[in-house]
């Protein structure tokens, strides 16, 4: 059996942070990782989910299955948050999932019993897993082009362009806020565009929204998805509680549709349950239940809310601070669109040799694609990144 297995490929983020966890030197730099991290490099657990969780010690009696779509309270709570009070519920419904993945996976499994032939289409660049984990529910992936590199923005024309190549039925995977490796985000009048187009070519939206809260606010950072719920019959969300609630190892999340109607989406609903329980029967408890006690009361909601938003206009800080710095020291202002893209990411223009010398020489590590991750830019050594960015571009 095993000797007939393939050697497994490389993680290349996984290699990654194993090569800065060797790292001996005290100065070195992890821009690699797609975690949130604070001023002093920590990744906490913030002070609403501790609170929720010595609610849950204090309260829980039992640790019996709940059931392979999760708790409907939790559910009920995730769909308020992104497709807003005033959404028609009848039309949406949810399952806990296994984190923004678990979630992206049995939504795909889901589709795909109800359009076989359909593909999909992803942007290029995308969040790297989407690739394994789209094709591995049976998908043919294409790509649409996505990124401007020369201007850090979209590349609507190419964009739209290419997906008049779909054919109807095809479902297109999205990003409703804060694209992942990019940083660019559609702008209001070019989601009207994709949004024209998807409904023209009866397209079917995947939207991935493993940011909300992390953008321009936990509210503007659904329009997307509030917009597609207005004007389109159907969709579906993989909402991730990884990063906005910090809850990465708990595996939280939810597997959201809108169906044409309530019948439809009781079916699909019950279809999903099916998906869940022949994957892994059931989700974890314990981190959407925090989340729920955290979505749900007031109090803690308010606490929440203050600390994500700590945490955005932090991000926002830093990517000033970075384009300033960068600004300065390369004289020019080719970096100035770090500081107006959103969320945790954004590209830097290196080389493979460049980004090889940064680690090298100064002990900097930055994915193979250019990610930054702007969480872990240093508050206080913006110059000093600047000048070392700027020598390896000299050099090249
Ligand atoms: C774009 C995107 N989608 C989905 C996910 C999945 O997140 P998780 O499964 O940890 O909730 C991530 C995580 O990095 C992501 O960046």
């Amino acid at each position: 059996m095993f000797e007939a297995l393939p050697e497994p490929k490389a993680d290349a983020i996984l290699a990654l942070m194993a090569a800065f966890r060797a790292d001996t030197r005290t100065d070195k730099l992890d821009l690699g990782v797609g975690i949130y991290k604070d001023s002093v490099g920590k990744t906490p657990v913030m002070k609403a989910i501790k609170s929720a969780e010595e609610t849950l010690l204090a309260t829980q009696d039992t640790k019996a299955y709940v059931s392979p779509l999760g708790s409907s309270d939790f559910c009920a709570a995730m769909i308020s948050q992104v497709f807003g009070e005033k959404a028609d519920k009848t039309r949406i419904r949810a399952a806990q999932s296994v984190g923004g993945s678990g979630a992206l996976r049995v939504l795909a499994d889901l589709l795909k019993k109800g359009r076989p032939d359909a593909d999909m289409w992803v942007s290029d660049p995308t969040w790297p897993n989407h690739v394994p984990l789209l094709s591995a529910a049976g998908y043919t992936l294409h790509t649409y082009p996505y990124y401007d590199a020369a201007t850090g923005s979209v590349n609507i024309e190419g964009m739209l362009n290419s997906l008049e190549k779909a054919k109807a039925g095809d479902i297109v995977v999205l990003h409703g806020c804060c694209h992942n490796p990019t940083g660019a985000d559609l702008s209001d009048s070019q989601w009207d565009k994709v949004i024209d187009l998807v409904e023209r070519k009866a397209l079917f939206p995947l939207v991935d929204l493993a940011y909300q809260g992390f953008g321009d606010g936990l509210e503007e950072d659904a329009q997307s998805v509030r917009k597609m719920a207005q004007r389109l019959p159907e969709m579906v969300v993989a909402a991730s509680c990884s990063k906005n609630l910090g809850l990465y190892r708990e595996r939280v999340g939810a597997a959201m549709l809108m169906a044409k109607d309530e019948a439809e989406a009781t079916r699909a609903h019950g279809l999903l349950g099916g998906v869940i329980r022949a994957n892994y029967s059931m989700p974890p408890d314990h981190g959407a239940n925090a989340t729920q006690i955290v979505l749900t009361d007031t109090a803690l909601n308010a606490t929440w809310r203050t600390e994500l938003e700590d945490m955005r206009l932090r991000m926002i800080g830093l990517r000033q601070a970075f384009s300033e710095a960068m600004r300065k020291r390369s004289n020019s202002d080719r970096f100035d669109y770090i500081a107006q893209q959103k969320g945790m990411f954004s590209r830097l223009p290196l080389t493979t040799e460049q980004l090889q010398t940064l680690r090298d020489d100064f002990g900097i590590y930055i994915v193979g694609d250019g990610r930054i991750n702007v969480a872990g830019l240093p508050e206080a050594g913006m110059d000093k990144l600047a000048d070392a960015i700027c020598s390896v571009l000299v050099e090249s």
